[in-house]
């Protein structure tokens, strides 16, 4: 969840804010931990980047021909703005972003708290 305040010592900067259009994410990577970072209707939300069924980044759903070999020439996953998920790009299984569960498996990877601050995104690791 992303809110403006002040900024703790355990927060790191990832981006700007206009780096994440509505929609899309991105991936990042914070003291070796992957995190991806999406906007969902203007709010960001970061989880782990990596899908727990076969590890997929997730930060790539919804980018075009992902695969070597080009089997996909379409976008494939993304993220569903009114429910706050995304779905994974290699096998659509869909993430809820703020609690980081998959609700067919129980599944579950971690969340991370975003701050806004003048335009930067930072994420608590
Ligand atoms: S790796 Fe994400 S659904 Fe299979």
């Amino acid at each position: 969840m992303s809110t403006e305040h002040e900024i703790g010592d355990d927060y790191t900067k990832v981006a700007s804010f206009t780096d994440i259009p509505r929609g899309s994410g991105i991936g990042v990577n914070v003291n070796g931990i992957e995190i991806a970072v999406f906007n969902a209707d203007g709010e960001l939300l970061a989880i782990s980047n990596r899908c727990p069924h076969q590890n997929a980044p997730l930060y790539k759903a919804g980018d075009e021909k992902i695969n070597a070999e080009h089997t996909w020439t379409d976008t494939r996953g993304g993220v569903n703005e009114e429910e706050a998920t995304v779905s994974c790009p290699w096998h659509l299984w869909e993430m809820d972003l703020e609690t980081g569960k998959h609700e067919v498996s129980g599944k579950c990877i971690g969340t991370f708290d975003v701050e806004i601050s003048d335009g930067d995104v930072y994420v608590q690791v």
